[in-house]
């Protein structure tokens, strides 16, 4: 089951001095030891804020990268609580162990305006096992438990999946309720012409949601490097580009579909290329859709712009993942950025998938001219594609509310 249906929102509950669970995804990225984009923290602050001004007792918890142990300390949340503490101008207390006798000491003597938030819970080997013990200790003291880690719903680990499932009061955040409403847009009635923009380096990432949005697009802009699978599968050369051999195939029968349907369906046609995605110096512009040998694609070329342009002009939905090119490099952004720049001045609702489209968005400068950039990357695509999302299944009540 999709949506919200049967799942209490976070306006539902008492609050006062009751002690919240609440599962966040903080998982931000960070670079020497500092964060690089603090997306994920600001997009939780609207719950935490909520919970405090009800008078709740909140215990925060979410992972932080993939820990191979507790010894791993550059994936410590102490830059994340610290960050925390700033931006909601209250103490925050990292509690480096799940032992419940340590949560009540620390939870019930807290004051009005302080949060504890546990130490990266993928330190507890419990945590990615979705381990009944590790939820039942947490569960201990827990009036009511909140998910609003949506980039981390499609993990059933410990505490997005065993927890909830023995708590009589659950329920989702603020953050979850914005990113379904959003996420539902996509697939339920969607306001026409709808187009999907896809790019990103593996079509095999893609299979499921291409396969999902076929029934409702009226249209695939299809760019980066999984742009080059589907060329090669319409007999076109590529060059050295980097394309998946074993899905050929799957695009081929994809290219088929399509038209079958009566979509359409936009490649590049032509491309900004080098001898390698490094190799800065060897940088051109190919000005047709066959790739000489000896190069591959890094970019779209502007041609292949002007024509994604012409085709979103009227857009009244578009959902945007994966990047055009290596966005990354400078030289290798300009197609990324400017699909970026088109949907800043289309009247659409316009919404980004998380991950490297939310990078890529942010870094155009445009991400503000969005209408939702999501938080979850991979969790954004799995709900689009309809799989099932243990984060939101635990919470939802199966009788009703
Ligand atoms: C993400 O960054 O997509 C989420 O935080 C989930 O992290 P994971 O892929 O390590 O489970």
């Amino acid at each position: 089951m999709q949506g919200l249906k049967n799942i209490k929102t976070i306006g539902e509950f008492e609050y006062q001095d009751k002690v919240v669970f609440l599962r966040l995804d903080l998982n931000v990225p960070m670079e020497n030891g500092k964060i690089s984009d603090e997306t994920r923290i600001t997009a939780s602050l609207p719950t935490i804020k909520y919970l405090l001004e009800k008078g709740a007792r909140v215990l925060m918890a979410s992972h932080l990268g993939r820990p191979k142990s507790r010894e791993d300390k550059e994936f410590s949340l102490e830059p994340v609580a610290k960050r925390l503490s700033e931006l909601l101008s209250t103490e925050v207390f990292l509690l480096d162990e799940v032992e419940s006798a340590a949560i009540k000491h620390l939870v019930m003597g807290m004051k009005k305006n302080q949060l504890v938030l546990l130490e990266n819970i993928r330190f507890e080997e419990g945590e990615t096992k979705d381990s009944e013990e590790l939820a039942q200790e947490l569960a201990k003291h827990t009036d009511i438990y909140i998910n609003d880690a949506f980039g981390a719903s499609h993990r059933a680990h410990a505490t997005i999946h065993a927890l909830p499932k023995l708590m009589k009061n659950r329920g989702v955040g603020l953050l979850i309720e914005k990113e379904i409403q959003f996420l539902d847009q996509l697939i339920k009635n969607p306001s026409r012409p709808y187009w999907a923009i896809l790019g990103g380096s593996k079509v095999s990432d893609k299979i499921a949601v291409i396969e999902k949005l076929l029934d409702v697009v009226d249209g695939f802009i299809i760019g980066g490097a999984m742009a080059y699978t589907f060329l090669k599968a319409m007999g076109h050369q590529v060059g050295s580009s980097r394309i998946e051999q074993d899905k050929v195939r799957f695009a081929a029968e994809m290219v088929e579909r399509i038209k079958a349907r009566n979509k359409s369906l936009l490649l590049p046609i032509d491309h900004i290329v080098s001898t390698g995605i490094k190799n800065v110096s060897d940088i051109k512009t190919i000005k047709e859709v066959n790739i000489p040998e000896g190069y591959m694609g890094v970019d779209i070329g502007p041609q292949s712009i002007a024509q994604f342009n012409a085709a979103l002009k009227n857009a009244k939905t578009i959902f945007w993942n994966g990047p055009m090119g290596v966005f990354e490099v400078p030289e290798m952004a300009k197609g990324t950025f400017a699909i970026a720049k088109i949907l800043s001045e289309v009247d659409a609702l316009k919404i980004v998938g998380g991950g490297d489209s939310a990078a890529a968005a942010e870094a155009s400068g445009y991400a503000s001219s969005m209408t939702h950039i999501s938080t979850g990357g991979g969790a954004s695509l799995e709900y689009l594609q309809g799989d099932v999302m243990p984060g939101l299944e635990a919470v939802r009540y199966k009788h009703g509310r």
